[in-house]
Order: structure tokens, then C-alpha cells, then sequence
């Protein structure tokens, strides 16, 4: 009998994506299945971020629930894994001494190892540390369901923004080899994927040597858009670069990417937004706050000047361009002023969605020596104003789209009835509508009908046009932009 597999998973879209990788290589090493029921499985990994203070607690309330299966079925395994493991390290065991591993992002793929050795020796394995790159060197083939995938190009961060725990927990930026990468894809592309998610905590600063770049995936295509500025050297390929290979992988229809950085949103990466239109037409910029002081205090690196001139140039490139943002509010020191500024940058730049956190202090980060001195009343008012006045704009924009034509990749059922489909705009909006089974994991044409608060709903105008995108070239592209707008 294979042994069952339950995961939980609380975080980012990195966070999904190491879970997805746990799995491959438990599936690899011992045919381990996944469950969505705790009580039947084997092994139970935990895979939480610590992000965020909530996310941390989350936890240890989980684990709680996991210690009574435990007691019950003394031979199941308990394992932390992902941000929290990191920084808790061997501390968990301690909170919960029935843990059986603790393993941090970086080293998912050591689990069959950790097992062996929990079993072997009868002792909890802790391993938090971060071997580089080395993971993908040893993780199995994603296995593919559907036409969608995300595909992991660096790991880790190198900011050190004064309120994150990412660089401790994750490490420091390291990027994939481009051939990697493009070998990945390609892999995916080949098994049917057509839409594809490139991941990284700022995928932006993805930097690797171009001298990798193996003949089959184009080493004489133009390398000149993109060298990297920073290093000083001809031999490194930036982001868009790889963008540009990507979108040029034989099956491969629509490429989305996130997060990405203010810092590194040169022209290059602005002007693939203008070239590619495999590109999709949403981009995730966090901007945090939009005071200076505070940005300054965040040690963000950039100003609200810089900020909006990216947003302004990038909107030349690609006029219909959603962009959404993350904002922090209530971080140490922010004023009522200072929040002003904040909503008043929103109303400008008019964001197309947002992800609004009160400030969490988190141990180690050098913002958590400050004094954390706006009340909790006034962040959770701040937040509420800020997300209500975002919603506000995606809604406009939503209700703007009805009547529009859209090409969306059909990826399963509606979360809400299974008869219906759901699929993601380009601009990054679910859309759900009926159709016959067999469009699952095609490209349709559909006509937006209605906008709801959090998705669209549409009916199929064209069961098959959706589906020759290679030859739609920047100008048919610009035509159905004018004809959507
Ligand atoms: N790489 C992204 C960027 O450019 O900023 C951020 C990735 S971070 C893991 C995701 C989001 O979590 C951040 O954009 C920020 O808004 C939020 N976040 C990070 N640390 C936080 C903290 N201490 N308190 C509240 N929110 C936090
Ligand atoms: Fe965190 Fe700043 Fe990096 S928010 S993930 S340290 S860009």
C-alpha cells in the first residue's frame, strides 16, 4: 500500500510551490500519495511561512490537532518544514517534542534522507541549513496536472528590507542557471503546459551566465536587450532575457511572473512587456508604503518618485497593464501623514488589486528593534481604508471589462459549481463560465458578461480561437487591445 501524504500549507505562492515539490520527491522516493485528510495519512508535513506573526501561531495550533493523531498512531510523521522551520529551527522540537523533522526550504529535498534517518536512528532530524542551489539539482520531474505550472528560477533574498525575515529564513538570492530553467519549461511544455508562473521572492534580480545558454534554445538570439547593468558585464543575462527565451518555448502560450522588485524594473524588463505578447498583462510590484520616510526607514531602495515613474513607463509599454501591490501599514514611526501618503499614491496609481498586512515585528529584523508604536485599532483602520479604496479601483476596472473579449487557458471546474469552468485573464482575474468538458486545459475565447466582486463571469465566444497565440504578433495584439478597451 503507498504510504499517504498530508500537506498544509499556509503562505505565499513559494510556499505552494515547495509544497508541490515535497510531494514529487515523497512520490519519487516511496510512491507517497497525497491526501486531503490528516487522519488517513502517514506522514504529515507542515509548510508554514513566518511572514507573518499569524502564520507563525498557525502552526503550533496544527500541530496541536497533529499530537492527537500522533497519540493515536504512534508510527505516523510528523514533520515542520518551509520558513517557520527555518527560524525555529530545533526550538520546535522543543515546543513539540513529537515532531519527527524539521527541514527548512531549502532542504524539501532531503526528505526521503530525514526520513530514513528518523526511522533508522529513532531520533528527530533537524535540518535548516541552505546548501545554495543544490535542491533543484535533486528534485524529480514536477509531475504535471493541467496546462498550468509554476516553475521556481531563484530562491531566496538579498534586500534585507528592515522588516523582513525572508533573507534569514530563505537565505540569500541565488539564481537558477538559465539552460536550467529553460530546460524546465521546456520539460513542462512538452507533458502540456502552455501557462507558465516563473517564481522568486524578486524574480526581477534574476541574474545567470549566458554562456550556459545551450544551442537548442536559441545561444544566437539577440543577447543585447537585456546584459546586466549592475554587473558590469557582458557574460550575465538579465530577467527579461529569460522572459524572451521563455516565451519563445515551442507550446508555451502565456508566461506570468512574480514577485517582482522596484529596485531592478529597468527599461529592459519594461520594454518586454511592449515585445512579448505571450507576456501576460498583470505584474506584481510591491511598494510597501508611499512615504518616502517610511520607504527610507523600510530600506526599500527606492523612492515614490522611482516607484511611479516604473508604473508610468510601464503603462506607456503596455497600456492595458493591471498592476497590483503589497503594502505595510502601521510600520514603526508611520504617521497619520505618513498613511496619507499612502492612500494618496493608491488613488494615483490607481492599483489593480492589493495584498494590505499590518505591520507583524519580526524577531531578528532590524525593524523589530524599533518601537512598534501605532496602536493596533489604528493599523487595522488604516488596512481596512487602504484594501477598500484597492477594491475599489479592481472593481472599476472588472466592470470595464464587461462586453470585452478575452483568450484565457481553461484549467479545471469553478471552485463554486463544478459545472462551470474557471480560467485567469490576462490580467489576473478569475472568470468562470459553462462549457463542454473537453475545453479543460484549452484555449477558448471568452466574452466577459458580468463582473462580481472577486470574479468575472463569461460566456465562450470561441471554442478554438484562443488557440493560435504564436502567430499573434504586437500589432494583432495592439488590435484586440483597442477592441477590448
Ligand atoms: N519580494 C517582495 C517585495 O518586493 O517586497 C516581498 C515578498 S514578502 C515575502 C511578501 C509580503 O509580505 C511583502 O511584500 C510585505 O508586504 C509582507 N511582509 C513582509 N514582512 C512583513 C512584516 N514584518 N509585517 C507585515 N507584512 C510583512
Ligand atoms: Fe522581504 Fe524585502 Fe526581500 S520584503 S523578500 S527582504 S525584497
Amino acid at each position: 500500500m503507498p504510504r499517504k501524504l498530508y500537506i498544509r500549507t499556509i503562505g505565499c505562492q513559494m510556499n505552494e510551490y515547495d509544497s508541490q515539490k515535497m510531494s514529487d520527491v515523497l512520490f519519487a522516493a516511496e510512491g507517497a500519495e497525497r491526501t486531503s485528510d490528516a487522519a488517513d495519512a502517514d506522514i504529515l508535513l507542515f509548510n508554514t511561512c513566518s511572514v507573518r506573526e499569524k502564520a507563525q501561531e498557525k502552526v503550533f495550533t496544527d500541530l496541536g490537532r497533529a499530537r492527537e493523531l500522533k497519540l493515536a498512531r504512534p508510527d505516523i510523521l510528523i514533520g515542520v518544514g518551509g520558513c517557520v522551520a527555518s527560524q525555529e529551527g530545533a526550538g520546535i522540537l522543543e515546543r513539540a517534542p513529537f515532531v519527527d523533522l524539521v527541514f527548512g526550504p531549502q532542504t524539501l529535498h532531503r526528505l526521503p534522507a530525514l526520513i530514513a534517518a528518523r526511522r533508522s536512528s529513532g531520533l528527530p532530524q533537524v535540518d535548516i541549513s541552505f546548501p545554495e542551489i543544490e535542491k533543484f539539482d535533486h528534485l524529480p520531474p514536477t509531475r504535471v496536472e493541467g496546462a498550468t505550472a509554476s516553475v521556481s528560477i531563484m530562491e531566496g533574498c538579498s534586500k534585507y528590507c528592515s522588516f523582513c525575515i525572508v533573507p534569514y529564513t530563505r537565505g540569500e538570492e541565488v539564481s537558477r542557471p538559465l539552460d536550467d530553467v529553460l530546460a524546465d519549461v521546456a520539460e513542462l511544455a512538452q507533458r502540456g503546459v502552455s501557462e507558465v508562473t516563473l517564481l522568486g521572492q524578486n524574480v526581477n534580480a534574476w541574474r545567470a551566465p549566458v554562456l550556459r545558454v545551450g544551442t537548442e534554445v536559441g545561444a544566437d538570439a539577440a543577447v543585447t536587450p537585456d546584459m546586466d547593468a549592475h554587473a558590469g558585464s557582458a557574460a550575465r543575462a538579465g530577467f527579461a532575457l529569460l522572459l524572451e527565451y521563455v516565451c519563445e518555448i515551442p507550446g508555451i502560450e502565456r508566461v506570468r511572473y512574480t514577485t517582482s522588485h522596484p529596485r531592478e524594473f529597468g527599461d529592459a524588463l519594461i520594454e518586454a512587456h511592449a515585445r512579448l505578447p505571450k507576456l501576460a498583462r498583470h505584474v506584481h510590484l510591491p511598494v510597501q508604503s508611499g512615504s518616502d520616510r517610511v520607504l527610507s526607514a523600510m530600506k526599500r531602495g527606492y523612492s515614490t518618485l522611482e516607484y511611479k515613474s516604473i508604473v508610468r513607463r510601464l503603462r506607456r509599454a503596455c497600456p492595458q497593464i493591471s498592476i497590483s501591490s503589497d503594502f505595510i501599514v502601521g510600520f514603526p514611526g508611520e504617521t497619520d501623514e505618513d498613511f496619507e501618503r499612502t492612500m494618496k499614491l493608491a488613488d494615483e496609481l490607481r492599483f489593480d488589486g492589493s495584498f494590505c498586512f499590518t505591520y507583524s515585528a519580526r524577531p531578528g529584523t532590524p525593524a523589530a528593534a524599533l518601537c512598534d508604536d501605532v496602536p493596533f485599532d489604528t493599523k487595522n483602520d488604516r488596512v481596512r481604508r487602504l484594501q477598500a479604496q484597492v477594491d475599489g479601483y479592481a472593481a472599476s476596472v472588472s466592470a470595464g471589462m464587461v462586453g470585452t473579449r478575452e483568450r484565457v487557458l481553461v484549467t479545471g471546474p469553478s471552485r463554486r459549481d463544478a459545472d462551470e469552468f474557471a480560467a485567469r485573464t490576462s490580467n489576473n482575474r478569475v472568470v468562470n463560465f459553462a462549457g463542454p468538458r473537453h475545453l479543460i486545459s484549452r484555449w477558448v475565447e471568452v466574452e466577459i458578461t458580468e463582473a462580481r466582486a472577486h470574479t468575472l463571469r463569461a460566456v465562450v465566444a470561441h471554442p478554438t480561437r484562443g488557440h493560435a497565440p504564436d502567430s499573434e504578433t504586437a500589432s494583432e495584439r495592439a488590435r484586440t487591445q483597442t477592441h477590448a478597451g
